[in-house]
């Protein structure tokens, strides 16, 4: 990168971290942990303040990481009832429809009263404190009032996003024993409709022991129906009382599970907890985005997601910001929606996705100049690395050049920004999520796990070597896949995933995953569930899936297969895997090619040479690398002919 860096704008130099204070706030953090969380934790309102801010140890035959353990506090109570003395009639959520006709606000008085009804609907279904409960939801504001009720009243949340499977759901609700699931008739995306119920109704043909389904009436179209098991939500609300008091929950108390996938096995559930969460998501949603009082919020996120989590719900909500909540997509009726939207409503911070960015440059600059998008003052990307042009073309095009573009860096298992530039305090280089959050400690590390020089430009693999209150603190059932996941590569460091380089300015650039996991469109998937949804079909003998450069979404799905003896390819075969994939997983994991292959390349102890395969998808066909340990060298020269695309 021979460009300047972009300088922090005039409108920001009295934003709350300027250069000075980033350092020094910084330099606190590390320094003094105790004394910089002791102020921070001021963020949140405590039933009981605590007396202690952490005890954590990453060594892996005595894993733990407790925040604020001895604190107690309702994360509903801090997102809604604290703000009522100041903003009753402020707008806690502006709801856009799929359909631009459709739209509304609910102010922080309303959504006080719409999660207290929701808390007792809960109540009378039989939910208790504990308690896992599963939503499974369209972008309305009931999946936003669903898990705060459920906040509210202790229970632990699993978000699924609705573009899963009906089998993607049930293994979901299975894994965390769910009894209960919240969902509604149908969603509508892009004026399709999404079958949710009928979804839920086919996943619990795979997961028996659902005791309630609460449904949302959104589109008001006709769904299958048990009887005793099944319950209208707005007939359940008919008689709920209109208050419900906060169950006072210990800081480590779960708050949510959040499955997502990892380089081997099953989706896992990762679990967040309740006081270092909060003040974490608080934290980052006030410093990353220099949150303003009169900000109008919009993060383009699905709740299925994390990030709708931190910052369409918890952040903005905590800040007793105004968080704008999209039902539809960016691309419908017209290329021109999200600026259509930014003026309807006066964005001030937009934060979304690279694939969108790049999805909406393919159609120029006139659909974003059509709109006046005046009231933009920032914006933020997330969820994979951004190339500098798409990232040029958000700054200038988009941002009219005033805007500050924050590419936060950060994960479903981190709860919040590890890594982003502050608008106030850091120049700007595009495509690099530039300097650490605060207490978060970035260390790069080679493959043998030692550590690289501290200065200086330097490439590996990205570790963290201290925890953060946001941090996840198990996985859901299995503690021992937590530890064995993200401590275990590089003994005493959660180990990200993700490659990294540090530049000689100091500021990060993340390369991409380094692990089996892939990056499609911002949807995290593995590699081996797609896989072994692929070897479920009766053709299929092996297959081998690996991830390549893809324009709009980042990374395509690459699927390998061999067949079972007898079986020929052709297009209907194709399609039929295809969808296989979709009904296993869902639509999100869809293959973008398929190659049938007589064989794949292997070491002669068996193991798949995915390097190789790697490469060949990508068509850098030239640079193999070495080749001699294959059994069967010949395997190569039959996939490069056959290769797609
Ligand atoms: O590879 C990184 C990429 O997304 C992964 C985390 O995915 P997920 O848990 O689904 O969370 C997405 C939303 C935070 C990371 O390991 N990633 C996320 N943000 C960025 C990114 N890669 C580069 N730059 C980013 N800003």
């Amino acid at each position: 990168m021979t460009d300047a860096p972009i300088p922090v704008p005039a409108s920001f130099k009295d934003a709350r971290i300027t250069p000075e204070r980033y350092a020094e706030l910084y330099q606190r953090s590390i320094a003094d942990p105790d004394g910089f969380w002791c102020e921070e934790l001021k963020r949140v309102d405590w039933i009981r303040a605590p007396s202690q801010i952490s005890d954590v140890s990453f060594d892996r035959d005595d894993l733990h990481i407790r925040w604020f353990e001895d604190g107690v506090l309702n994360v509903a109570w801090n997102c809604i009832d604290r703000h009522l003395p100041a903003r009753a009639s402020k707008p806690a959520l502006i709801w856009e429809g799929d359909h631009p006709s459709r739209h509304h606000a609910i102010t922080y008085a309303q959504l006080y009263d719409h999660v207290c009804r929701f808390s007792n609907v809960l109540k009378g279904l039989g939910v208790r404190k504990g308690d896992r409960v599963t939503l499974y939801m369209p972008m309305i504001p009931e999946a936003a009032y669903a898990m705060l009720a459920c906040a509210r009243i202790g229970a632990v949340h699993s978000v699924v996003f609705g573009g899963f499977s009906p089998e993607a759901l049930a293994g979901r609700i299975r894994d965390c024993e769910s009894a209960f699931v919240i969902t509604a008739d149908e969603g509508v995306r892009g004026g399709k409709p999404v079958p949710l119920k009928a979804n839920v109704d086919a996943a619990l043909e795979l997961a028996p022991g659902v005791k309630a389904v609460l449904s949302v009436r959104h589109t008001g179209a006709d769904v299958g129906w048990v009887e005793g098991r099944d319950h209208w939500l707005h007939e359940r609300l008919l008689d709920a009382d209109a208050h419900c008091a906060p169950e006072p929950m210990n800081a480590e108390d779960p708050l949510f599970i959040l499955y997502t996938s990892g380089s081997t096995g099953k989706p896992k559930g990762v679990l967040h907890t309740t006081g270092g969460y909060l003040v974490w998501a608080a934290m980052t949603h006030a410093y990353t985005f220099d949150h303003r009082e009169d900000d109008v919020f919009w993060c383009t996120a699905d709740v299925g997601w994390v990030t709708g989590h931190s910052y369409i719900v918890y952040g903005p909500l905590a800040n007793g910001a105004t968080s704008l909540m999209f039902e539809g997509v960016p691309t419908w009726p017209g290329p021109d929606r999200i600026w259509e939207v930014v003026a309807k409503h006066k964005v001030t911070v937009l934060y979304t996705a690279p694939t969108a960015i790049r999805a909406l440059m393919r159609f120029g600059d006139e659909p974003v100049r059509a709109h006046d998008r005046s009231s933009l003052r920032l914006l933020g990307s997330v969820g994979e690395p951004i190339n500098p042009e798409a990232w040029r073309w958000y700054h200038q095009v988009c941002g009219e050049g005033r805007c500050p573009v924050v590419d936060t860096w950060w994960q479903t298992e981190t709860g919040g920004h590890l890594i982003t530039p502050l608008p106030g305090a850091h120049a700007l280089k595009p495509g690099s999520a530039s300097f650490p959050m605060f207490g978060v400690r970035p260390a790069l590390v080679d493959n043998e796990g030692n550590r690289l020089p501290e200065t200086g430009a330097q490439e590996g693999n990205l570790v963290l070597l201290g925890s953060w209150p946001g941090q996840m603190r198990t996985v859901y059932g299995d503690h021992q896949r937590f530890i064995d996941t993200y401590f275990s590569t590089y003994p005493g460091m959660y180990f990200t995933g993700d490659g990294a380089r540090r530049d000689a300015d100091g500021y990060w650039w993340i390369t991409g995953r380094v692990d089996d996991v892939l990056n499609i469109s911002g949807h995290r998937l593995g590699t081996a569930e797609i896989e072994s949804a692929l070897v479920a079909h009766e053709a299929v003998s092996e297959a081998a899936v690996v991830g390549y450069p893809h324009d709009i979404k980042g990374q395509g799905i690459y699927c390998y297969v061999t067949l079972a003896a007898g079986r020929e390819p052709d297009a209907a075969l194709e399609k039929a895997l295809k969808d296989q994939v979709r009904k296993e997983i869902g639509p999100v994991a869809s293959p973008d090619a398929i190659q049938f292959a007589p064989g794949l390349p292997k070491t002669r102890s068996g193991k798949i040479m995915r390097r190789i395969l790697r490469k060949i998808a990508e068509g850098e066909t030239g640079a193999l690398g070495d080749t001699s340990t294959l059994a069967d060298p010949g395997v190569v020269d039959s996939l490069i002919a056959g290769r797609k695309g």
